[in-house]
Order: structure tokens, then C-alpha cells, then sequence
């Protein structure tokens, strides 16, 4: 059965750990309502892993609505997320516009954006809107150059402090759950435990109320290496480049198709071919 919001507060409470994979496309929806993860969440990763891009700076409205659409059709009953993009919530009116087509267009049941106390205003207008929203501090993707490369968050008194800070507005602002990234674990234990909204780490420790993870890094479906937060579940890439290979082999070879993989006909009807 598709999780509502309030569920996922109460998992929390009962610690009850909270799944999260991305997905882009309408397979791997279909793989991981299949497997029962909680949440799906289109994210704006979508960029470097799907489109090709080396941040998520490019990423527009258009292809996060694409694949929101996608991923909506192939898990029709699980929660899911989609991130709004780069500097389309810099202002409430586009704030509110973007994230109500991401829920009309694209099927999502919360958006996700990125940043801390700043944002307090942005999220407490989409809020009050009408609109659930998700968190996103430590490492922020979309403004990695700000913090100097994807690195972690948060090591030092200032920095720590500030995070603490940011969780704390987000969560008076009204968001239901807030992403930590990339920050130390005992950080992220004390967010959690100082915070009545659920976190969902990555790169964060095992304190979380959840754990989200890109599909893409944790079944080594390409050949880049992954952060040292993630652990690869599987290796698909090397199964998908011995398949291509033997396919061209066989091609080359004349071993495919082979009778099992082609159409007959009667002989009489060949005979009458002229
Ligand atoms: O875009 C994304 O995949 C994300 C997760 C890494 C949290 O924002
Ligand atoms: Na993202």
C-alpha cells in the first residue's frame, strides 16, 4: 500500500527505518515498487547519472517532468518525491508555480529542494500552499561549487552549528522530512534526535530515520567510481558489457539468430513464390 506522510513520522517513531532509492525511468519504478522501497525519489541526479551532464546545474523543469511521468507509471503506489531544480525556487511565485507542476504534471506526492535557513521563507510559502515539501542540507549538490567540490559537510564548529541551525528552520518552516548529506554521522544523530521530522541520510550514518541512496551507484550500473559512502549492492555493468559483446560476437559470427529466433514457412509456400 502506497505510504502517506504521516506514516512516515510514525515509522520514525517506531523506528521503523525509512527506504529511499532514486529512479528515472519506468523499469526501475517498476523494479523498486517490486521490491518494496518506501519512497522513490526523482532526483535532479538525474543529470549526471541518465543525461550525461558532470553536475546538476543543467537540469531543467522539462526533464524532471519527463521522467517524474515515467517513474509515475511504473510505481503508481509508492511515495514519490521529485526534486525541483536549479534556481527554480530562488523566488516564492516560481517556488510555488514550479513545485504545484511537479505535483499536477508529473505525478509527485512532495518536492524536494535544497538548502537551510535561507529557504526558511520559500518552504513556509509552499507549505502553507498546500505543497509537502522535502529538506536537503550538507552537501548540496546544486551549489557543490560553494562548498568547495562534493565534500563532506559539517566537520568543523561553524559549519556543524550551522547545520544544526538549518535543520532546526526547516523543520519550524513545515518541511515533513529533510535529506542530510554527506555530514558526519554523530551530526547527523544529533539533527535527528534534536528534529521531530524524519531524516533520511546518505553519506550520513546509520542514525537516520532513513537511508537514500542513487540506484545507479548502488548496483554499479556504471563504470565511474561512487562516493565512499555507498555500497554496491550489485554489478550490472560488466554483466550489460559481456551481453553487448557477445550479441556483436554472435552477430559477426552468423551464431545469431538461430533457427529458435526466426519465423518458418511452409516449404509448398516458398515453392509457389515466383
Ligand atoms: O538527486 C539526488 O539523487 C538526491 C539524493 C542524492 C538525495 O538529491
Ligand atoms: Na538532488
Amino acid at each position: 500500500m502506497k505510504k502517506m506522510i504521516p506514516d512516515f513520522k510514525k515509522m520514525s517513531e517506531q523506528e521503523n527505518k525509512i527506504t529511499m532509492l532514486t529512479a528515472y525511468d519506468f523499469p526501475t519504478a517498476r523494479i523498486m515498487e517490486k521490491a518494496g522501497v518506501d519512497v522513490i525519489l526523482v532526483g535532479d541526479s538525474l543529470g549526471m547519472v541518465v543525461l550525461g551532464y558532470d553536475s546538476t546545474v543543467p537540469v531543467t523543469m522539462e526533464d524532471m517532468l519527463h521522467h517524474a511521468k515515467a517513474v509515475r507509471r511504473g510505481a503508481p503506489n509508492t511515495f514519490m518525491i521529485v526534486d525541483m531544480p536549479y534556481l527554480t525556487y530562488a523566488r516564492p511565485e516560481d517556488a510555488l508555480r514550479n513545485a504545484g507542476r511537479l505535483m499536477q504534471e508529473g505525478g509527485a506526492d512532495a518536492v524536494k529542494l535544497e538548502g537551510g535557513e535561507e529557504y526558511r521563507e520559500i518552504v513556509s510559502f509552499l507549505t502553507k500552499a498546500g505543497i509537502p515539501v522535502v529538506g536537503h542540507i550538507g552537501l548540496t549538490p546544486q551549489t557543490a561549487g560553494l562548498l568547495g567540490g562534493y565534500k563532506v559537510q559539517g566537520t568543523e564548529i561553524h559549519s556543524a552549528s550551522k547545520l544544526l541551525r538549518d535543520a532546526g528552520m526547516l523543520a519550524q518552516a513545515g518541511v515533513f522530512m529533510l535529506v542530510l548529506e554527506a555530514i558526519p554521522a554523530l551530526l547527523a544523530a544529533k539533527i535527528t534526535q534534536s528534529i521531530s521530522v524524519p531524516t533520511i541520510g546518505i553519506g550520513a550514518g546509520n542514525q537516520c530515520d532513513g537511508q537514500v541512496l542513487v540506484i545507479h551507484d548502488m548496483i554499479g550500473a556504471s563504470d565511474k567510481t561512487v562516493p565512499t559512502f555507498v555500497k554496491q549492492y550489485a554489478m550490472i555493468e560488466p554483466l550489460i558489457v559481456d551481453a553487448v559483446q557477445k550479441y556483436c560476437e554472435e552477430v559477426k559470427d552468423r551464431a545469431f539468430p538461430s533457427d529458435k529466433h526466426s519465423f518458418s514457412m511452409k516449404q509448398e509456400v516458398l515453392s509457389k513464390l515466383t
